[in-house]
């Protein structure tokens, strides 16, 4: 079996391949474990070296590494009802002003394991009611983690992770399925979670989106490339349409066409 080798270049390689690939800056503090991650791919795919993991990484086509290195390079911290003062300006400003006669298209856009995009389910279920809700909002969610997008679409999450779920909602839109909490096919019918590298270019959509939220996945990128998604977001929006980011991601000095409304919110008010 090869040992895990820990050659500063060929990690300096694969480093500098995440950043162009997926826009991702690994930072100084996390350089050891996204080391160790990278030994455990190279011995799991029975490379003999780490120069060989980072020459098969750039040759492509291999797509279970491609895979293995996204969920190496990603940090996949979330919640449900994360930052509930963006979250009642959403519901208070946006949802219940949306027109109940027509779908509105929103984009979770780095939504992790999906509890982003079933918190947004349920801020409409409970606002228009379960079966309204679907024909008004319909939710996509994307992330580069496969494994994240598997879990979202599945909706099994633990007793810790739906903890913060207010009771009432536990009890409206889960099952218990043993130690588990499924999201009920109600709120899954509402979500469609699919794998995306936000640095693709162009995004694979038919259709602009009336609310985009790409929270706390900006820090991830320098600023050419915050800077380079902020305008693709923009022109991924409909006119009126509108962007969360976290509150601590100010894109204000970015220099896109945004209004800023309130930390965190932005408004694409013009082409
Ligand atoms: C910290 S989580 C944020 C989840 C959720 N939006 C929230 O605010 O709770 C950041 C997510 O961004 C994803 N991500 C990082 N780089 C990405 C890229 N280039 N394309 C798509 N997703 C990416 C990660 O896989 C991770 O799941």
């Amino acid at each position: 079996m090869p040992a895990p080798d820990l050659d500063p270049n060929a990690i300096a390689a694969i480093v500098e391949y995440v950043y162009q690939r997926y826009g991702i800056v690994v930072p100084p503090e996390r350089k050891e474990a996204f080391s160790a991650e990278l030994g455990r791919i190279q011995i799991g795919a029975k490379l003999g070296s780490m120069a060989e993991l980072a020459s098969r990484l750039r040759q492509g086509g291999s797509g279970g590494l491609e895979l293995q290195l996204a969920e190496a390079a990603s940090v996949n911290h979330t919640s449900f009802c994360r930052e509930p003062d963006v979250l009642s300006y959403f519901e208070e400003e946006v949802l219940k002003k949306m027109n109940p006669s027509r779908t509105h298209r929103i984009w979770s856009a780095a939504a992790s394991s999906g509890e982003e995009a079933y918190t947004i389910a349920m801020m409409a279920s409970q606002h228009f009611g379960p079966q309204v809700a679907r024909q008004v909002v319909a939710i996509l969610g994307t992330d580069i983690n496969r494994s994240c997008v598997d879990q979202a679409a599945g909706g099994y999450y633990s007793a810790a992770r739906v903890s913060g779920v207010p009771a009432d909602w536990r009890q409206l839109y889960f099952q218990s399925e043993g130690h588990r909490h499924r999201i009920s096919e109600s709120l899954r019918n509402m979500c469609l979670f699919r794998r995306l590298n936000l640095k693709l270019k162009p995004w694979p959509f038919q259709a602009q989106f009336d609310v985009i939220f790409c929270r706390n996945v900006l820090y991830y990128f320098d600023v050419p490339q915050q800077t380079d998604l902020a305008q693709r977001l923009y022109r991924q929006l409909k006119v009126g349409g509108w962007l969360f980011t976290s509150v601590t991601e100010g894109i204000r000095d970015l220099g896109t066409k945004f209004v800023p409304v309130r930390p965190g919110i932005y408004r694409k008010e013009s082409p």
